[in-house]
């Protein structure tokens, strides 16, 4: 993954490839985000080592990392699996300029969707995703072995949006 800025948006978060020099960020806003849930570093290290699997990072103006997000492709569709934002960033549009880069790869990629996985308690992501024009298209009961919650699978359709300018 090389680190060439891809996007630079009106609220001036940049979006770019993960690099290995920001998994110290990442780690620290994935503790925030997601507690005792949160990946490990070496589950991270994993999971970045596939093939298929994209990692973007967020900057604020000062290149400090303010949130990431990872995802896989799939032949026809990108599965988002992670995405968070620094506690401290959260509402002021970080989530949305990586959400905006990922439809734009849907245009350039032939791949028509954004799929993920929210869990049913996670209001705030579930408020997040539908106003990025995600709509929830069905419960799944407990996908994850060793996970007691249901989780709500969350799809945005290529053409469910006139992208506009994007
Ligand atoms: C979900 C998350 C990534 C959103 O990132 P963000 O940068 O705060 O989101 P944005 O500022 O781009 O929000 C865009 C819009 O989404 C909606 N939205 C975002 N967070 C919301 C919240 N907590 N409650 C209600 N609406 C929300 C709002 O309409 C918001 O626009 P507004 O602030 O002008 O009202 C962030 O809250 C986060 O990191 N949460 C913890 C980790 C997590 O739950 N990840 C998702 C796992 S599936």
């Amino acid at each position: 993954m090389g680190s060439k800025a891809i996007t630079k948006t009106q609220n001036q978060n940049r979006v770019r490839w993960l690099v290995r020099s920001d998994m110290d960020c990442v780690m620290k806003i994935e503790r925030e985000a997601y507690g005792e849930y949160a990946w490990t570093r070496g589950e991270w290290r994993d999971y970045l080592a596939c093939r298929s699997v994209v990692a973007l990072a967020a900057e604020d103006i000062h290149d400090n990392v303010c949130g990431y997000a990872g995802y896989t492709l799939h032949k026809d569709k990108l599965v988002l699996d992670t995405i968070a934002v620094d506690a401290r960033r959260q509402r002021q549009g970080v989530g949305e300029s990586m959400i905006r880069l990922l439809k734009r790869k849907l245009t350039h990629q032939k791949r028509n969707r954004i799929e993920l996985m929210v869990t049913e308690t996670n209001l705030a992501a579930q408020l997040f995703f539908r106003e990025m024009g995600f709509v929830c298209a069905e419960v799944v009961r407990r996908p994850y072995p060793g996970f007691e919650a249901d989780r709500l699978k969350f799809v945005f359709r290529f053409d469910w949006e006139d992208f506009g300018n994007g």
